[in-house]
């Protein structure tokens, strides 16, 4: 069931203080994924409380696990025999589920899955997925909206035409267990990749070149048990970050990866933002105005694209103009109209927009289109004067664990209503 809460924002508070960096939404699901690939027991931690997690255990116990979850830790278990079809009702609200597929495929010679639904922000196919398990000697077709794929997996050489996080998932995973050596070339080098990479090699499977876009997966019989601890979420860290640098103050971060962050810590430090760093812990503090920084979204270890939203909340109220160019989604830019509204001065041209800073923006109310965007109208509402009223904050739910309670502890002022 979707809710409509909305969260109600009154603007202007630096926000100060330490937040604990949840698990890693992107990295968790294909994590719990895997978990398909055995009948063994598997414990991950670190998992975070979100709504996609939430569709995700549901889509295992769907497909015959027995999943318990409690304070962060989800136990997987076999139930019964693992069924082949994911169905319209769970895939449809999350995209990932998409990535059973390569485990189903892999185990049962057979999977048949929704085609996905998710955030708005392209068109999102995924033939790159399906032209690889082609490549691995799957039949696939789609009929009534599933797709089928059939056949027992060989080893092959994998070209992906772009490195895409999801189907670098799905056929690392099919390969895991396939007959014979797999080579997955142009993988993405995403970390969540390097994290579900690190899971399957405490199964049992044979990968090398992990963290490279040359993965060699040499297919073994099975998999068995694990347990494994989820990277921290670098979105959701970012996401802090670029709060204190709106909102001029001073925010520490805890179980964080640093290294995961790195070009975003860049772009903020060229802002102005005074960052520090330790092991597993970064202070982002507001010293001085900053300037404006043309960001460009990549691949790892590029700008993320899943920052994109936050970044130009911060462009748009620092003085100066900057580019910003989405170079992963055709149709991101969904937050700009919605900042506009909030007198933002956003140009969008293409995949390119352009942002005049202006000194302040005011408070309205806003509609969330996605997830990140929605992260970004809520930035932007904790530095704006007055009040800002975020509507259908579902979206966030699904990617930020306990987000107004952790602003608050910030000393943000954002209430949760319904709407
Ligand atoms: C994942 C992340 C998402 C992030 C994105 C890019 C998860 C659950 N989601 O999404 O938060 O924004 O990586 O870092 O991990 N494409 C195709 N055909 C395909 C697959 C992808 O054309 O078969 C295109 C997409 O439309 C998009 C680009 O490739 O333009 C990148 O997509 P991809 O890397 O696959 O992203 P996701 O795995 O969906």
């Amino acid at each position: 069931m979707i809710h409509l809460d909305g969260f109600v924002i009154k603007g202007g508070r630096r926000l100060k203080g330490v937040v604990r960096v949840s698990g890693s939404k992107n990295a968790a699901l294909p994590c719990l994924f895997a978990a398909l690939l055995t009948d063994d027991e598997v414990v991950l931690e670190n998992v975070p409380d979100l709504q996609d997690i939430r569709t995700a255990v549901k889509l295992l116990e769907k497909l015959g696990k027995r999943v318990e979850w409690a304070g962060g830790r989800v136990v997987i278990r076999k139930r019964g025999a693992l069924k082949a079809q994911a169905p319209y009702d769970l895939v449809r609200r999350m995209r990932a589920s998409v990535v059973v597929m390569g485990p189903l495929l892999a185990r049962l010679g057979r999977a048949d899955v929704s085609l996905p639904g998710g955030c708005a922000i392209g068109a999102r196919p995924v033939n790159f997925h399906l032209k690889a398990f082609e490549a691995l000697g799957a039949e696939v077709s789609v009929k009534e909206g599933y797709i089928s794929a059939r056949g027992r997996l060989v080893g092959r050489r994998v070209r992906l035409p772009f490195p895409s996080v999801g189907a670098t998932e799905n056929v690392l995973m099919a390969a895991a267990l396939a007959r014979g050596r797999t080579v997955i070339e142009n993988a993405a080098r995403e970390p969540e990749i390097g994290d579900l990479a690190d899971m399957l090699l405490s199964m049992g499977a044979r990968i090398d070149g992990v963290g490279t876009a040359r993965l060699t997966v040499t297919g073994v019989p099975r998999l068995g048990g694990c347990r494994h601890r989820v990277i921290p979420d670098r979105i959701e860290a970012g996401t802090f970050l670029v709060a204190a640098a709106l909102t001029k103050g001073r925010v520490t971060l805890t179980h964080v990866e640093p290294a995961h962050l790195d070009a975003v810590l860049k772009a903020l430090q060229r802002a102005g933002l005074r960052i520090t760093r330790g092991a597993d812990r970064l202070t982002a503090e507001w010293v001085k105005p900053l300037a404006p920084v043309s960001i460009r979204t990549r691949v790892y270890p590029g700008f993320p694209t899943d920052m994109q939203a936050q970044w130009m909340a911060l462009m748009a109220l620092t003085r100066g103009r900057s580019v910003i160019e989405e170079d992963i989604f055709e149709n991101r830019f969904l937050h700009a109209q919605e900042l506009t509204r909030m007198s933002a001065r956003i140009d969008v041209r293409g995949p390119r927009a352009l942002i005049d800073g202006v000194p302040a923006l005011s408070g309205c109310p806003l509609m969330v289109s996605d997830l990140r965007a929605g992260a970004a109208l809520v930035l932007a509402g904790l530095a704006a004067r007055g009040t800002t009223k975020v509507l259908r904050v579902y979206h966030l739910d699904r990617g930020y664990e306990r987000l107004e309670k952790k602003l608050r502890a910030l000393g943000a002022n954002v209430r949760r209503v319904p709407q």
